[in-house]
């Protein structure tokens, strides 16, 4: 059992099920690998374990991640807390004891809040390449339709002429600001928290610089009650990623409004339209209709997550884990409307 040997009773069957977040947490497999590594690295530079367990250590994690990767290990839902929990017991049943020693010096509050840095500094990035490719397809929209006149409109009132070219390059000057508020982002979440334990840090000492430096992090952070806490940088990306949704959102709008009928500006491909047997004169912008409407979902996680923290007391409260689903959500609800 996780958490020894003060308890007489297994954790009941039906809580377990309504509390783990294995379900989810498993998109921080990979993030969570890494920093066990560095973990046990670190740990072996200031003589807790020895070059041969490390070693062990290591070489576990990496067959651990191999089969989840080519299918053949899964964690199970059902038994598990999380995917710190899975992977700890799986690392001991293939290296035995020894498996144990990695958790020294180190809780999963800070080991869940180092893997969800790593996981939006990753994302993040991710996001700013796809937001460049898609501005790069705008500009290219915009160059050929330097000449194509159209009317500027306020209040929905025709106001003065202007191109086409003009009006998709507003999008690129929205999506600029949105890489720039990712970079913000990446630079909240560029901190290594790990050695602040459950919430006051460890009586070992731990060598935080070099695990920050092996994770890639540019600093450590300083305090660990804020530390297990802080989750402002998740919500500066659920904030990021629901403007950007306004974007796209209020592009779509314009789109769905210029192929109605009434404004007749543009005309959608068959391949991105859908049409009605009954009203063949239809042809349907349901694509630019569903990214209007997913803007709702990234609004709803900002706004979740907001309401969820802005109680809690210092420092780590179960109610965290629900930063995770909303996080992933908006994430994949933006990357997909951009590729
Ligand atoms: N599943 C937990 C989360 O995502 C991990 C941390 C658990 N810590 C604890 N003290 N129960 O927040």
């Amino acid at each position: 059992m996780l958490w020894g040997s003060r308890f007489n009773k297994k954790f009941d069957d039906k809580a377990l099920e309504f509390s783990s977040s294995l379900s989810f947490d498993i998109n921080l497999i990979e993030w969570d690998i890494k920093v066990s590594k560095a973990h046990a690295k670190m740990l072996n530079k200031i003589g807790i374990l020895t070059q041969d367990e490390k070693e062990k250590i290591q070489k576990g994690l990496d067959i651990i991640f191999f089969k989840y990767k080519d299918g053949t290990w899964k964690p199970n839902e059902n038994k598990f807390e999380d995917i710190h929990s899975a992977i700890e017991e799986e690392l001991t049943n293939h290296i035995g004891e020894v498996g144990k020693k990695l958790h020294t010096g180190r809780s999963r509050n800070d080991q869940v809040a180092t893997d969800v840095r790593l996981w939006v500094k990753n994302s993040a990035t991710e996001l700013i390449t796809a937001i460049t490719n898609f501005q790069k397809n705008l500009i290219n929209q915009a160059k050929e339709n330097v000449n194509t006149l159209m009317p500027g409109y306020t209040h929905l009132q025709r106001a003065q002429p202007i191109s086409f070219a003009f009006h998709m390059l507003a999008y690129v000057e929205m999506l600029e600001r949105d890489k720039q508020r990712l970079n913000f982002t990446i630079n909240q979440a560029d901190e290594c928290i790990l050695g602040s334990g459950a919430l006051a840090g460890s009586t070992i000492e731990l060598d935080r610089e070099f695990t920050s430096i092996e994770l890639g992090f540019s600093a450590v952070s300083k305090n660990a009650l804020d530390s297990v806490s802080n989750r402002d940088f998740i919500l500066d990306f659920l904030h990021t990623c629901n403007l950007g949704m306004l974007h796209l959102s209020r592009l779509s709008e314009e789109i769905i409004l210029w192929t109605s009928y009434e404004w007749n500006f543009i005309k959608l491909g068959d391949e991105f339209t859908t049409g009605s047997s009954l009203m063949p004169q239809k042809q349907n912008p349901d694509l630019a209709e569903l990214i209007r409407g997913k803007n709702g979902r990234t609004f709803g996680h900002y706004l979740a997550l907001l309401t969820t923290i802005k109680s809690l007391p210092l420092s780590y409260n179960r109610d965290l884990q629900e930063d995770k689903e909303g996080m992933f959500d908006s994430f994949f609800t933006f990357l997909i409307q951009l590729i």
